[in-house]
């Protein structure tokens, strides 16, 4: 079943086309992946689907409902959450203070206080950092805190999770590591996700399917074996 559904969106900015015409749809339980250089309109698509950025054309459905110009709150309520490719804690509270914070704005009904805390508990446990809930999340490690910003957006409720560049940065161990989380949460929790990522193999392990983009333009999309073939890929990527 189709849980995500862009059609015809673009995004200009002052002469930049970010996005062109972009169209496609995500099966709910998929890994969906983002792949392009950068500036190819990853993250604009990203702020796009979550509502931070208005399209100038083209709309984006979340289960049937049409989102485009909700708020972020609203479309976060709704149930799609994303991270930020450069992290952005609160750096000066602790861990589990974080995913509290989620869990209270979120779509889960996390009403309590309680509840809230629970709901981010489980979040830490999911990511494999209910160890450091009592640290500052300011002295969390790199990977640390991309574990941080996926718990964040697990605590929400959020059914539909973009993640964007969260193995930036990591070490080839880390990356091992946080392929296996994605590949077990997707499973437990029974969620949709939609990933941008440079690391190339963790990006053909983990997708269902992949849009290549270039400059904003769709170029190909299709299951790892068939993005890996194609021809407009190989042109763009390897000249
Ligand atoms: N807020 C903005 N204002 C102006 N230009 C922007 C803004 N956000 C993105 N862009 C431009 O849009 C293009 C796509 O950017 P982005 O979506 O960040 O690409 P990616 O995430 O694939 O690297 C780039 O040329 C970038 O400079
Ligand atoms: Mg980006």
């Amino acid at each position: 079943m189709t849980i995500l559904d862009i059609q015809g969106v673009s995004k200009s900015f002052g002469g930049i086309k970010a996005l062109s015409n972009v169209s496609f749809t995500v099966d709910e339980g998929s890994i969906f992946g983002l792949m392009g250089a950068n500036g190819a309109g990853k993250t604009t698509l990203f702020g796009v689907i979550a509502g931070q950025i208005k399209p100038n054309t083209g709309s984006v459905a979340f289960r049937k409902q049409v989102i485009t110009g909700k708020r972020p709150d609203q479309i976060c309520r709704i149930g799609i959450s994303r991270t930020f490719q450069i992290v952005r804690p609160f750096a000066g509270i602790s861990v589990l203070d974080n995913v509290i914070v989620s869990a209270l704005y979120g779509a889960a009904a996390n009403n309590t206080h309680a509840e809230a805390r629970e709901a981010g508990l489980a979040a830490l446990e999911a990511v494999g950092l209910a160890d450091a809930a009592s640290q500052m999340a300011g002295e969390l490690t790199l990977s640390g805190q991309k574990r941080l910003e996926i718990a964040r957006a697990l605590a929400t409720g959020a059914e539909l999770v973009l993640l964007d560049e969260v193995m930036a940065g990591l070490t080839p161990t880390e990356i091992e590591r946080m392929v296996e989380t994605l590949s077990e949460l997707r499973h437990s929790r029974n969620l949709t996700f939609m990933l941008v990522e440079h690391v190339m193999g963790a990006l053909m392990q983990l997708s269902d399917r992949i849009l290549a983009l270039d400059h904003g333009v769709p170029i190909a999309i299709g299951t790892p074996t068939e993005i890996a073939e194609n021809e407009e890929v190989l042109k763009v990527y390897f000249g």
